[in-house]
């Protein structure tokens, strides 16, 4: 079956060792990035994780008592996450799935700690409809942190973004700084705090 290409704003698989190399390691490294907001246990979903730089980490981070899904829109993003997992003699609580532009398609259940989306959200087609499909997987007192890039990205249309995410029931706790771009961190509730 023919594939629908994909638009132009998706970063195609074609690039993904920009995503996933030893200097991108150094400078962006997951334990400061995400670690804070991770414990052990802890149910998290990386979304449009692409090669799984921030996956495979995290899966270890939760530990084998929880559980990080990996979800992506190219089947050959994950299947160079499936690589990367087969490669590893760890087992790492990771499940793929594939989900599709305007739907991520996961069990309603699935109730997240954590959830991951960096360098995703401008690439998706309808922001508002995006966070509200995530605040359904979110726990009310679960976390969300959105990076954007800051040289794809202009502050104005970050603030849209950040806005978005309040229209759809978010809540901002926090700007953290030095997280690789421009970042917020949401709650799936109306509670307070980082
Ligand atoms: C720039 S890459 C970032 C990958 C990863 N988060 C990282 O930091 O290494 C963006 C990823 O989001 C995926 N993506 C784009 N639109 C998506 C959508 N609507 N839902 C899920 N994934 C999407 C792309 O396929 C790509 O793998």
């Amino acid at each position: 079956m023919e594939k629908t290409p994909l638009h132009p704003r998706v970063c195609s698989h074609r690039h993904s060792f920009a995503l996933n190399n030893p200097l991108r390691r150094l400078l962006q490294s997951p334990s400061r990035i995400v670690g804070p907001y991770i414990k052990p246990g802890d149910t998290v979903i990386d979304i449009g994780c692409g090669p799984g730089f921030f996956s495979l980490p995290m899966a270890e981070m939760v530990g084998p008592q929880g559980k990080v899904i990996a979800v992506d829109l190219q089947s050959e993003m994950l299947d160079q996450v499936s690589k990367r997992l087969s490669n590893t003699t760890a087992e790492f609580p990771l499940l793929l799935h594939q989900c599709t532009e305007d739907s991520l398609g996961l069990d309603p259940k699935v109730q997240a700690d954590f959830i991951l989306a960096y360098y995703l959200v401008h690439e998706t087609p309808d922001q508002r409809g995006f966070f509200h499909g995530v605040k359904t997987h979110l726990k009310t007192d679960g976390r969300l942190l959105v990076v954007e890039p800051s040289f794809h990205v202009g502050k104005n249309d970050f603030e849209e973004t950040v806005h978005s995410a309040e229209q759809a029931g978010l809540t901002v706790l926090d700007r953290p700084k030095k997280k690789g771009g421009m970042s917020v961190l949401l709650s799936g509730g109306r509670t307070t705090g980082p």
